[in-house]
Formats: structure tokens, sequence, C-alpha cells
């Protein structure tokens, strides 16, 4: 799959391509070379027969052969298709073999590096949260050692995301268990009050109901506070963001709806893309807080995962009024 801005995310396809690519061109020349071979025979065999031109049943005779030689020709290239794409399948997965490299190479990377810098963003956070809770600090200090551990927690969630994505490219499987998506949804609330209390946005639980799915507990926290983290950077300050957990028959359902100053239509599918960001005013509380905080990596993750699991997340927007995002996932006690 090669996605929006060229990037090769999975070499299946590109690779079937490839080769049909290959295919038509060997048997393109495959053709040609029959064309000529027959043409030649036929100029051949007409000179031959140039001083007999008057006798039919020589004639004739010369048209029998070319017809039986055309035969030969036509069988010779359906034997020929078959070599064709053979040496097209080959000459595409030796094509692609380096490219195949790097990217494993960089996924690997990303995974490694990703890994590396947890560590270290863990003990910032350690550090920043007994400063936190040391009572002779003076109030700016606080502030200041706040702002840090808010800016770490983000640093974990997007690294936490480049794990994940090259997982993804990967197509690696879920771990998958028994989960609550209730207990799910609670632990990303309590997670991100600290961001929501940053932003004065109240985080509300409204339906809050037991449903159960079959899912990688992990990654669907990452799938909902993905969603709750852009409710609450895309939101408007000092409004609600509004969490709902419930099931109906086979289906679990989470939506998160904010009052932000929401999605354009046009724009609805798009940002399930990689890298992709709504331009303009209405991803509003990110834009303030400068562009590091947006990466368009968030949707294309959760609708992965949503898939992975059999389910799907979909987004409703009024301009003007704000979003809300569902999540549709197979519950597993109907
Ligand atoms: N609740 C929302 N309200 C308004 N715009 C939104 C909302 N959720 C997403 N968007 C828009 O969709 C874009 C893509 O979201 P996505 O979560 O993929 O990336 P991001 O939030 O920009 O960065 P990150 O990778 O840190 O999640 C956002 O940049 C924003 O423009
Ligand atoms: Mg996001």
């Amino acid at each position: 799959m090669i996605d929006k801005r060229g990037v090769m995310t999975n070499i299946g396809a590109p690779r079937v391509r490839l080769t049909l690519a290959y295919a038509a061109l060997l048997a393109l020349l495959l053709a040609a070379f029959s064309i000529i071979v027959y043409v030649l025979l036929s100029m051949v065999v007409f000179q031959d027969i140039e001083p007999f031109r008057d006798d039919a049943g020589i004639v004739a005779a010369a048209h029998r052969m070319l017809d039986v030689y055309l035969v030969r020709l036509l069988i010779a290239n359906g034997i020929g298709l078959v070599f064709v794409v053979a040496v097209a399948a080959f000459l595409a997965k030796i094509t692609l073999r380096p490219l195949e490299r790097a990217i494993a190479l960089q996924r690997q990377f990303t995974n490694d590096a990703s890994h590396d810098l947890r560590t270290p963003l863990a003990v910032i956070r350690t550090e920043a949260s007994v400063g936190l809770a040391d009572g002779s600090l003076p109030d700016g200090a606080r502030d200041q050692l706040r702002i840090i551990d808010e800016q770490a927690q983000r640093m974990q969630r997007l690294i936490d995301q480049l794990i994940t994505l090259s997982h993804l490219d990967a197509d690696s499987a879920l771990d998958r268990e028994p989960t609550d998506l209730r207990a799910v949804v609670n632990g990303v609330v309590r997670d991100l009050a600290p961001l929501a209390l940053a932003r004065t946005v109240d985080l509300k639980l409204g339906r809050s109901e037991s449903a159960v799915v079959m899912g990688d507990e992990l990654k669907l926290s990452q799938l909902v506070g993905n969603l709750v983290d852009n409710a609450i950077k895309h939101g408007r300050e000092r409004s609600t963001v509004d969490i709902s957990v419930w099931q109906n028959r086979d289906t679990a359902f989470v939506a998160v709806s904010d009052k932000g100053g929401g999605i354009p239509a046009d724009d609805l599918e798009r940002i399930f893309e990689r890298y992709q960001r709504v331009n303009g005013a209405t991803s509003n509380g990110a834009q303030r807080n400068g562009a590091s905080e947006v990466h368009g990596l968030g949707l294309p993750l959760c609708r992965w995962i949503a898939r992975a699991h059999g389910g799907e997340v979909t987004a409703r927007s009024t301009l003007g009024e704000g979003s809300v995002f569902t999540i549709r996932l197979p519950a597993m006690n109907p």
C-alpha cells in the first residue's frame, strides 16, 4: 500500500503491480518478436515460390505452410506467456528486495529508537513527579515541573504510537484477551485528566456500561486515548468532552464527543490517513499550542486498531458545534 505522501507502507501490493508491469512489457516484446518472425518467414516463403507464382497448387501449399507456422508461433507465445509471468515475478522480487530491506531497517530503527527513548522519558517523569510532591518548592517551579511532566507525557504517547505504527507496518498480531471497554475508558480518563485540567476542559463520563470485547487492552487504550486526546487538543478550551461506553446486542460502542470547532465534511475521511491534519481554524487547540503537537498519526492508528479488532471508528462533525468519534467493536457477550 502507498499512502498519500507516497510512503510505501506494505510491499505486497507494489510487488503485484510491478510484476504486472514487467509481464506486460515482456508480453509486448514477445508479441513484437513473433510478428517480426512471421513477417520474415512470409517474405522468405514468397521469395522462394516467386518463380512458381502462377502455379495455384504451390501458392496454396505456401499459404498452408504459413498457417502451420502461425499456429506454432501462437502455441509458442502461449507457453512463452507462462515464462513471462515467472520472469516478471522474479524481476519484481529482485527489484524490490533492497527497498524491502530499507523499509525493514527503518521500521527496526523506529522501533529501537522509540524503545530507547522510553527510559530517559520515564526518568524525567519520575523526577518531575518527585519535584511536584515536594511542598517546599515555590509555585513558579512547580508550574514549570507540571509543564515538563505534561510534555513528557505527550512524548510518551507519541513514542507509543510510533512503536505501534512500526508493529502495524510489520502486520504484527494483537495480544487478545477479554477486555472491558468501560475499564479502558476509565483508565484513559484517569491518564488524561491532567491534560484536560491544563486545557480547562471538563472530561465527563456519560453513559458508562460494561462492554466486553476480545481485544488487545494496550492497543484499545491507545485507540480510546487518541480520540480523547484529540477531543481535548483540537476542542475548545473551557468546554466539555463527553465519553460514553455501552453495548447494544453484539456490538460494543465508545463515543467521544467534543464541543470544538468541528471538522469540514470534506476532511472527515482524509483525517484517517497518515500525516493528515485539517488546515484552518478548526483544530484550534493544537495550533495555538504549537505545531509540535500535531503529527497526524493518531487517527490512522485508531482506524487500524479498530479494524484489526473487526470493528470500525467513524467521525461525525458539525462545523462550529463539535465532533463525535464513535468506535464500534464486536462484543463478547451479546
Ligand atoms: N476532535 C477533533 N476536533 C477537531 N479536529 C480534529 C479532531 N480530531 C482530529 N482532528 C483533526 O484531524 C487531524 C488528524 O488527527 P490525528 O489524531 O490523526 O493527528 P494529530 O492529533 O494532529 O497528531 P497526533 O499524531 O499527535 O495524534 C488533526 O490534526 C485535526 O486537524
Ligand atoms: Mg491526535
